[in-house]
């Protein structure tokens, strides 16, 4: 009987139709290696962040879920567009949520390997954004792999209008980043 691969989370921070990030993301799964599993996780379901709702209601189920399944994940791999030089509202959002309670944070987020990667339309390719995730990574005890990057811009040249991935130099550059990164979550084993 063969054993699941340890398990990549992956989100994307556009809930638009034909996002180019959700298309890297797609790509992303079919560019990983063999030794680990790509699953995508919609947060569509997320609701905004509420205090209240939390205190009165306690976690909407889309939370409830997707807090488990990254809590049991080996690894996660966010897809970020960029905003205003900084990270989605929408995926902030979904990873605010998830770390709540706090006391919680070190089962979910601790010692997690976790890579960025994103699609932008302008010419830096979502830099200031993957940047921007730092600090929230660090709050979080994760364990970020720096090892390359993937910074792709002018993603209206990259995509086809269905979302194939079409450029042969972003090709490689994604499959040598999911072989790094996926031997860099086996490593880590969590
Ligand atoms: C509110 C907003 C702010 C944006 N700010 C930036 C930005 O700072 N830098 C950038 O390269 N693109 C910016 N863009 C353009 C995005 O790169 C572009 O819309 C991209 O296609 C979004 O990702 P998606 O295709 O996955 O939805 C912005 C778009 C929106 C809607």
């Amino acid at each position: 009987m063969s054993e699941t691969p340890p398990t990549i989370i992956a989100l994307s921070g556009s809930l638009r139709r034909a996002s180019y990030n959700t298309a890297l993301l797609r790509a992303a799964i079919r560019k990983a290696p063999p030794e680990v599993r790509v699953e995508h996780a919609s947060i569509e379901e997320i609701p905004l962040y509420n205090a209240d709702i939390e205190a009165e209601q306690g976690f909407p189920e889309p939370v409830r879920e997707l807090k488990e399944r990254i809590a049991s994940a080996a690894g996660l791999l966010l897809v970020s567009p960029e905003y205003n030089h900084s990270v989605p509202g929408v995926l902030k959002n979904a990873i605010d949520w998830v770390s709540r309670p706090g006391s919680d944070i070190p089962r979910v987020f601790g010692g997690l390997p976790v890579a960025v990667i994103g699609a932008s339309q302008g010419r830096m390719g979502t830099v200031l954004s993957q940047a921007a995730w730092l600090p929230v990574l660090r709050a979080l005890g994760t364990r970020p792999w720096f090892e390359a990057k993937l910074l792709v811009s002018s993603a209206q040249q990259v995509f086809t209008e269905a979302g194939e991935l079409t450029d042969a130099r972003v090709e490689k550059e994604l499959t040598d980043f999911m072989t790094g990164f996926a031997a860099f979550v086996v490593e880590q084993g969590r």
